[in-house]
Formats: C-alpha cells, sequence, structure tokens
C-alpha cells in the first residue's frame, strides 16, 4: 500500500512570518510548565496472560518488549487517572487549578460518551472560568492536543493549558484475542502549557491523516453507525480490531516522515536531535523508526516494557519517565511522534526545560 505524504503543521516562526496573530503580527510559544502522570496500581504479567490465553512470555517479550501493563481495577475509569494526573501537574508547575483557561483531554476512552472528560477534570482541579472539551486521535491523540493547546496560547486566547492523554484500554480490548489483549495498559499524563521565550517550548508540529486506512485499527459497535445490541455485545464487536502487521509497517515509515517534517519546520536536523519520545506501541516498531531516523539508542525512550500501548497516554507517561531519569536536560530538543487510528499521526519538536515567562 502506498501511503500518503499529506500532512500539516507549522512552527510559531512561520506563523509569525505569515503575520496570523491577530493584532501584533507576532506569535506566542507554548512550553511545559508542569508534567504529571498516574497509572493504576494493578500490575498484570505477560505470565498472568498467558494463564488466560494461548500465548507466552518469551512471544510476548520478543515481539512487542512488553513485560507487564498496568489495568484499571472494575470502581476506575478515565477520570481517576487524568485527574490525579492534572493534580500532579498543575502541583509541578506551582500554578492553582482557578488560573487555567482550557482543558484538552486525548482519549478514545472517556468514561461516558459524554459529558467530556475534560470537564470532570476542570471540575476537579477547580478550573472555575476554564473551558474543556476531549479530543479523538487515537494513539496520535496527545500530539493533537498539544498542537491544539499551543495555537490557543499563540493566539492570546489562553494563557495555562492543561494538555492530558488518558485511556483505559482494558475496557475496549477484547481479552479472548491473544493478538491484540498482550499489548495494551490503562493510564494518563498531563502537562501545563503556558507562554515560553520565543524560541524555545514547542518549535513546530506536524499532523496528518489517512481515513483510507480505518479498517486497520478500529472499534466496530458502539458508536451511532452500530449502536450496542445483544449481537454485538455477544460478538465482541465493542472491543479493538487491529491488522498488526500492516499497521507495523505504516507506523516505523509514518514516524520517520513526520518526525524529518517536524524537525524540517523547526529548522532542525536529527543531529540536533537529545530525546526522542515514539508512541510506547512495541519496541520493534520504536527501534526500527530510531534507527531510520538516524537517532542513537541512548537518546530514545523506552517504558513500553512496564506499561504496554496506553494509547494517548503513552507520550507523556514517557516524557515524564525521561525527566523522572535525568535524561532531560535544559535546552535539549525532544522530538515526540504519535501514530494510530485513523490513521493518524504527529510530532512535536519541542526545547525543553525553557523558563516560562510571566503569562
Ligand atoms: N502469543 C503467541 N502467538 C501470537 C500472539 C500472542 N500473543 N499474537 C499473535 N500470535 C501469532 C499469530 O497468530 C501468528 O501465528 P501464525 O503464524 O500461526 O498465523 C504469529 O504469532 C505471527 O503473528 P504476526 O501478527 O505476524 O506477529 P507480529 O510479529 O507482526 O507481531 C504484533 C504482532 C505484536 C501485533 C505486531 O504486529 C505489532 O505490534 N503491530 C503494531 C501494533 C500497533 O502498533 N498498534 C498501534 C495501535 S495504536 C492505536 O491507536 C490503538
Amino acid at each position: 500500500m502506498a501511503w500518503p505524504k499529506r500532512s500539516i503543521g507549522g512552527s510559531p516562526h512561520e506563523l509569525a512570518a505569515a503575520d496570523l496573530a491577530p493584532g501584533s503580527g507576532t506569535v506566542r510559544s507554548a512550553g511545559v510548565a508542569g508534567l504529571g502522570c498516574a497509572v493504576p496500581d494493578q500490575i498484570v504479567t505477560n505470565h498472568d496472560l498467558a494463564r488466560s490465553v494461548d500465548t507466552s512470555h518469551e512471544w510476548i517479550v520478543e515481539r512487542t518488549g512488553i513485560v507487564e501493563r498496568r489495568i484499571a481495577a472494575p470502581h476506575e475509569a478515565t477520570s481517576d487517572f487524568a485527574i490525579a494526573a492534572a493534580r500532579r501537574a498543575l502541583a509541578d508547575a506551582g500554578l492553582p487549578g482557578d488560573d487555567v483557561d482550557l482543558v484538552i483531554v486525548a482519549t478514545v476512552t472517556p468514561d461516558h460518551p459524554f459529558p467530556a472528560v475534560a470537564s470532570q477534570v476542570q471540575q476537579a482541579v477547580g478550573a472555575s472560568h476554564a473551558g474543556a472539551f476531549d479530543l479523538a486521535a487515537g494513539c496520535s491523540g496527545f500530539i493533537y492536543a498539544l498542537a491544539a493547546g499551543s495555537q490557543f496560547i499563540a493566539s492570546g486566547f489562553a494563557d495555562h493549558v492543561l494538555v492530558l492523554g488518558a485511556e483505559t484500554l482494558s475496557r475496549i480490548v477484547d481479552w479472548t484475542d491473544r493478538a491484540t489483549c498482550v499489548l495494551f495498559g490503562d493510564g494518563a499524563g498531563a502537562v501545563v502549557l503556558s507562554p515560553a521565550a520565543p524560541g524555545e517550548g514547542f518549535l513546530s508540529f506536524d499532523l496528518g491523516s489517512d481515513g483510507g486506512g480505518a479498517s486497520l485499527l478500529y472499534v466496530d459497535a458502539g458508536g451511532s453507525r452500530k449502536p450496542a445490541t445483544r449481537e454485538t455485545v455477544d460478538s465482541r464487536a465493542h472491543t479493538i480490531k487491529m491488522a498488526g502487521r500492516e499497521v507495523f509497517k505504516w507506523a516505523v515509515q509514518i514516524q520517520v516522515e513526520s518526525a524529518l517534517s517536524a524537525l524540517r519546520r523547526a529548522e532542525l536536523t536529527v543531529d540536533d536531535v537529545d530525546c526522542f519520545i515514539a508512541h510506547q506501541a512495541n519496541l520493534r516498531i520504536i527501534d526500527a523508526a530510531a534507527k531510520r531516523l538516524g537517532v542513537a539508542p541512548e537518546r530514545v525512550i523506552v517504558n513500553v516494557d512496564r506499561y504496554g500501548n496506553t494509547s494517548a497516554a503513552s507520550i507523556p507517561l514517557a516524557l515524564d519517565e525521561a525527566r523522572q531519569t535525568g535524561r532531560l536536560r535544559p535546552g535539549d530538543i525532544v522530538v515526540t511522534v504519535g501514530f494510530g487510528a485513523g490513521l493518524s499521526w504527529g510530532s512535536a519538536v519541542l526545547k525543553w526545560g525553557a523558563p516560562v515567562t510571566d503569562a
């Protein structure tokens, strides 16, 4: 299959040059002022799964790099992890909830079809005057949410945006399908976006979609096309269906193209990359993309071994891991890239640790 190379994106520099900012002709960059994550306590190992489906610890590790994943308890749902992550990110930023102007939650597993998880987070953190909405772009969702939040800051619409990726994928996994049930996990990550000094914070984004690949990764029932019935439940039509091999090949290629496109927009090259954070779907996909890009292994962040594929939560979880393990230093160039259902993809280039200016 030939994959199109369409994508959109830009950098604050390009937008300023195009005189797109209302009034002034300049735009503000957004930077990460705070970061926090939350995952369920329950750990499910490969050995646990091998007791319920025909698989083995060795197969899962060899094909995916996953050793264990966090799975929500029956009483837990996406907003529980989202709210915990949001509180940690706000504490990290030293920002009261009331200063948040906008909450964006990337998720494909909201607690309910509506209201949005973002409104639950808004209420819980006391963001009394904030707008709030959810955004669905599969595993690319967090990059889309970062891009959206940054535009609100660039335009002057918002000073502080809470951006989250939060999922409880275990609720839409077919636990009898060994080809998918071993891959996914639950959790949430949040960042506080605030204005950054010019040339710092997010330097560029690249976003793309190819709806022609929808059938490679989808959930058939539970929406307006095929609402829930006894038959859809009996046939497990509410669970993830994936053409793994096809997604694998596409994922490697699109990550390379998208990351290079975002770097070009930031007027940087692969040699400038200090830290590469790919969507944590499969260790072999991460390694293959890093190798094709020419990013050295010591610059690649991996935590898929402990969390599995947490969809929109995977990139903030990996960003947090990078920070916790001392792999992010002020001034580092971080390239982060996501891909997933849609098909959709997105990349962001971030100059880490830039001092955040007064909003
Ligand atoms: N245990 C043991 N055997 C298994 C398992 C398992 N858990 N799963 C599949 N197999 C078998 C298959 O049945 C097949 O057997 P066969 O040869 O007898 O038919 C064999 O293993 C090989 O199957 P493949 O699918 O070719 O295995 P592959 O090496 O491609 O690995 C995997 C499968 C891990 C799913 C891989 O294709 C992959 O990671 N794909 C990408 C997944 C991904 O990134 N998804 C992104 C999701 S993003 C979002 O929006 C949710």
